[in-house]
């Protein structure tokens, strides 16, 4: 038996930043986030194999496997056969580019068809988020909604890929693996961050600009409140003891050139997640001006445009 599973990172507006349960890696506050259709992990699963075995990019990696099988355990049962997990992507994992978001779930849905699993696309969610909270979200397609509930979280899409398009462009400033996992990041934030308390007092009110800029396709609204939210996450781990700041030079100039691109009437605005890429959100009409303008700073090493994408789903 064997199926292959796609799924496609997906980029928050609105962060997930901080657990309220880590033993169940449930989130302290709601997120939302734009799922992407260019970039996608591919994930093969056959359960002929002796014992469980990951290769990701066609290596073999032994060191990945313990979370992907518990994640495997947690859809087809701890008393599953075997599995042998293949997972290619199209783009770099170790450039913080959410590549876990992608992995787990299409892990969730790939489990779910070999084993011949009939869970609902929230179950899987659920089961995605267990295992990466982001990855809940790439779930769905378009503009994502995950809220909390008792126990679980709620997902779903609020707004599809083809009623608002648009551009996301990725700057990627350094491939080095980062210092500080997001996981341990967030618990370091929870314990030490005077800003914390405010920043989970604060999110619903973000989501709700953030719902209403989507629902009425705002740009400047959603723009508005992206920079924001993502600006008083890194502000909660700069006050963090120790602090974290996973920014380098490049990352700064490119939030420059964002600012240069809005003043010279250019609809873009960044994001930036537990890594020192930056996302440039833009309507798909600047993304050739976008592009060029990431491209051209120094300290970019690549760049790499898509467009919005569709949940995860089995191929075939
Ligand atoms: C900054 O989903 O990687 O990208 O649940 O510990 O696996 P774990 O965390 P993860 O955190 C993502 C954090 C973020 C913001 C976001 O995607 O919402």
């Amino acid at each position: 038996m064997h199926v292959t599973a796609r799924a496609h990172p997906n980029i928050a507006l609105v962060k997930y930043w901080g657990k309220r349960d880590s033993e169940r890696n449930l989130p302290a506050v709601g997120s939302i986030s734009i799922t992407l259709g260019d970039l996608w992990t591919d994930m093969h699963i056959e359960t002929d194999a002796q014992a469980d075995e990951l290769s990701v990019n066609d290596e073999p990696r032994p060191d990945l496997l313990p979370r992907i099988a518990a994640c495997l355990d947690t859809v087809a049962g701890d008393d599953r056969r075997p599995m042998s997990v293949t997972s290619k992507s199209n783009f770099p994992v170790a450039a913080g580019l959410a590549s876990s978001a992608s992995s787990f779930a299409a892990a969730v849905v790939a489990a779910a068809g070999v084993s011949g699993q009939e869970l609902c696309r929230e179950e899987l969610a659920n089961l995605a988020g267990r295992a990466s909270g982001s990855a809940a979200r790439s779930l769905y397609e378009g503009f994502v909604e995950l809220e909390n509930a008792p126990d679980r979280v709620h997902v779903r899409s609020i707004r599809d890929t083809s009623s608002w398009p648009l551009s996301v462009v990725v700057a990627i400033t350094s491939t080095l693996p980062k210092s500080v996992g997001s996981g341990e990041a967030m618990e370091v934030s929870r314990r030490t961050s005077p800003f914390y308390e405010r920043w989970v007092d604060a999110q619903a009110d973000d989501l709700e600009r953030a719902r209403t800029a989507i629902l009425a396709r705002d740009f400047d609204a959603l723009a508005e409140v992206a920079e924001h939210n993502c600006l008083k996450m890194h502000s909660v781990m700069w006050a963090s003891r120790p602090p974290m700041v996973y920014w380098n030079a490049a990352t700064l100039d490119c939030m420059q050139v964002v600012r240069q691109l809005q003043s010279d009437g250019v609809s873009v605005f960044f994001t930036i997640d537990a890594g020192p890429q930056v996302k440039a959100i833009c309507l798909p009409e600047y993304a050739d001006q976008v592009r060029d303008a990431m491209a051209a700073i120094d300290g970019v090493e690549q760049v790499m445009t898509s467009g919005l994408g569709e949940g995860a789903h089995l191929l075939g």
